[in-house]
């Protein structure tokens, strides 16, 4: 049994396979969080210590007792008005408008599976995978109940949680902030790990020390954001990637979030995550309930590198859906860098054509296939496809590219509408605009109320109605600016908004995915804005930037690997100097980062030489046959790219039988120093042989003093080692 609760000491425990969570109902009725670490048994009250403390306040009951303040002791889910000064995880308004909630424990249910969330992505799981523990708390003068559910995956050390507020009272009451996920640790020196960037430069680790301020990341862009990535990690100072303690949270969800940490009066540390507050204030009506998003927790005893395989499996494994969740996916070509919004029928033909010659699986046609589009700032909301342009149907096409051995894909942006569309002249009020006031404008576009009904109905209808044409095997979902004009007139309550926009997302997606369940699904927001692991529910890949240019790839894609597995992250071979930065590296350092995610090409092999060419009929053969353990071995970082000469990572199979090991020099000087690049993750005591060159190293050496990679003086050039395991005879 992974959740246990002992009704002699009100203590709930669970464990997984190398972690032990634990909180206790204590004699008034709180609900105290104990511990989350390393596995161990016992009892853990003993860590809560009760001081009389000036100005912290005691409830009402205690009395003259003043050692008991809710301000000092960890709680596991800490509300706004009960004397917690902290920054609290709920915070509501009540139908007099005080803001007070005092939540206490009535009673709570353990029960095998993984609980779901209605309308909402979730961590998924069987009865033999996960239990849920569901503990319900209550607010006794407004009927409030609290549902904190926790989901167990013991294997993958992952404890999900996520909240339901239900109103059971007699009027309506306001929810101003809900987190779906606190930590209160009671001492600790830690660094907060997060992750920020931009359009086309995403996901850059940066890690700072918590003090006693509040730090807090998120985004209130309607989106999870290139900014700020929905992921956070809380660790010792001194954690590296193959020591020390490290907590991580990670939101499943798309939308707007805070994650915050900050170090208290005493010096403990509270860490949580959940919506973003602001424009956020939710009615819950007598007999509703309000779900928040969940959050997905793991923790590991040694080091970073852990912690990332755990969600990386749980990711792969309990979050991404679809009959590609598992496979290597096609590889294919992608019609934007090769022609942007020029191309006709042929044009995509003949990329097909000549991609299929390569090796290549499947074209995609990119933007510009639809409505009036020949440019960015017109035909979003015109899901016809342009026959003319084309020059053919899409059926017609279609088939002939089949014809050809290859699948074909397509680009759709279902939540964006151009002013210069037929649907804004026939429904100018679908797109989301204050009244008014002018909305703002983003690439040119405004963005649909996805938060009514109708409009996500509208929209769904005219994108069957294209995938209903042809055999449309896989279908790239972009958004391509963030929400600006919180409006909708579906609602009296704007607070509502953002939210139940992400829910109206949600609806179209989960029901593309019912009735397309063969169909690929990638995310994309200009690359990598919303590379969560909300959508990674219903796109099990994200094209992960708009940036395709290898070097800075190392990074995007270091940082990415934090939180995601490999097999979410698109990537794609384009051409040099690259469009984004102008760099030029060797197509061969391009296709050894290209090929650590979902791989493929973003050019036009036409105007390739044939040694190009070549090189990519390797490059695939070659990715058939590492993509297995690039995407089912455990991914390590070896170095980082932001201070090391050397960028290097590795994969190693689950067995420590087969390993890839992945160098690109970043700097080149006069008369260099080697690096000397240390491995993780090997058998211990064991022999390992390069498959190429038959040379052998011992494991531990090349974990203890690392493999020397060989100065050449070209730039970013870069190495790969496939290494086996010498059995032992
Ligand atoms: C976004 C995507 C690109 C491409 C363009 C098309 O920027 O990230 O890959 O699809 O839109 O407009």
């Amino acid at each position: 049994m992974s959740v246990t609760y002992a009704a002699s000491t009100g203590i709930f425990t669970i464990h997984t396979d190398n972690t032990t969570y634990q909180m206790k109902v204590d004699s008034l009725g709180y609900l105290l969080h104990l511990y989350y670490g390393k596995k161990t048994e016992g009892r853990m009250d003993y860590l809560l210590t009760y001081a009389d403390r000036g100005f912290s306040p005691n409830p009402y009951e205690v009395q003259s007792e003043r050692l008991y303040s809710l301000d000092t002791l960890p709680q596991e889910i800490p509300c706004a008005g009960n004397g917690d000064y902290r920054s609290p995880a709920v915070i509501i308004q009540n139908p007099d408008s005080s803001v007070c909630c005092d939540f206490r424990y009535v009673t709570h249910t353990i029960s095998s599976g993984k609980y779901a969330l209605q309308g909402l992505p979730a961590v998924y799981a069987n009865e033999e995978e996960a239990q849920t523990l569901e503990i319900i708390l209550r607010d006794a003068v407004s009927d409030v109940q609290l549902h904190l559910l926790y989901g167990v995956l013991p294997k993958y050390d992952i404890i999900t949680r996520s909240v339901r507020i239900e109103n059971r009272g007699e009027e309506p009451v306001y929810l101003y902030k809900v987190q779906s996920a606190c930590l209160d640790m009671v001492h600790g020196d830690f660094d907060l790990l997060t992750f920020h960037g931009r359009h086309c430069m995403e996901r850059n680790l940066e890690r700072t020390p918590v003090g006693h301020n509040m730090q807090a990341v998120g985004s209130r862009r309607g989106m999870s954001s290139h900014q700020f990535n929905p992921l956070v990690i809380l660790a010792d100072r001194d954690t590296t990637e193959t020591a020390g303690r490290c907590w991580s949270m990670q939101f499943v969800y798309s939308g707007g979030f805070r994650a915050e940490a900050g170090k208290d009066q005493f010096g403990g540390t509270r860490l949580q995550m959940g919506l973003s507050e602001e424009r956020f204030h939710y009615p819950v009506k007598p007999g509703q309930t309000f779900t928040a998003p969940e959050v997905i927790m793991s923790y590991s005893s040694c080091g970073l590198a852990r912690l990332s395989q755990n969600l990386h499996a749980c990711i792969r494994h309990h979050v991404c859906r679809g009959p590609m969740k598992t496979q290597t996916r096609p590889v294919l070509i992608n019609s934007w860098e090769a022609a942007y919004f020029d191309f006709t029928g042929s044009t995509i033909y003949n990329l097909a054509k000549e991609a299929h010659d390569l090796g290549i699986e499947m074209v995609v046609m990119d933007d510009g296939w639809f409505g009036k589009r020949d440019t960015d700032s017109s035909g979003l909301g015109d899901w016809t496809v342009n026959e003319e342009k084309l020059g053919e149907s899409l059926g017609s096409l279609v088939s002939r590219i089949n014809d050809l051995g290859m699948k074909f894909g397509i680009w759709v942006e279902p939540e964006m509408i151009s002013e210069d569309s037929h649907l804004y002249r026939e429904h100018p009020d679908w797109a989301m605009v204050i009244p008014g006031r002018k909305p703002l404008i983003g690439r040119s576009q405004l963005v649909l109320d996805f938060a009514r009904k109708e409009v996500v109905d509208g929209i769904f209808e005219q994108i069957c109605n294209v995938l209903d044409q042809a055999n449309i095997e896989y279908v790239k979902w972009d958004y391509n600016r963030c929400i600006a004009d919180v409006y909708s007139a579906a609602t009296d309550d704007q607070g509502t908004v953002l939210y139940d926009y992400i829910l109206g997302l949600y609806d179209f997606l989960e029901r593309l995915h019912q009735r397309y369940p063969h169909v690929m699904i990638e995310g994309c927001s200009g690359g990598g804005g919303r590379f969560d692991a909300g959508m990674l529910y219903y796109t099990p890949q994200i094209w992960c930037s708009d940036n395709s240019d290898a070097i800075d790839r190392l990074r995007i894609q270091y940082g990415t690997s934090f939180g995601y597995p490999i097999s979410a992250v698109g990537s794609h071979v384009s051409i040099c100097p690259n469009e984004q930065n102008g760099r030029i590296t060797p197509f061969k350092t391009r296709g050894i980062v290209a090929m650590y995610g979902s791989f493929g090409y973003e050019l036009d092999p036409a105007r390739l030489t044939d040694a190009e060419r070549e090189e990519i009929r390797q490059q695939v053969r070659e990715f058939k046959e590492i993509a297995p353990l690039i995407h089912d071995g455990l991914y390590y970082r070896l170095t980082s790219p932001f201070d090391s000469p050397v960028a290097a990572w590795a994969s190693v199979s689950e067995d420590q039988k087969e390993v890839l090991l992945n160098a690109v020099q970043l700097e080149i000087h006069g008369n260099m120093p080697v690096t000397y690049v240390r491995l993780q993750g090997l058998r211990p005591g064991a022999i390992y042989e390069n498959i190429v060159t038959g040379d052998r190293y011992a494991s531990d050496a090349l974990m203890d003093t690392g493999m020397p990679i060989p100065v050449e003086y070209r730039e970013y050039y870069s190495y790969r080692y496939r290494l086996r395991l010498c059995e032992e005879d």
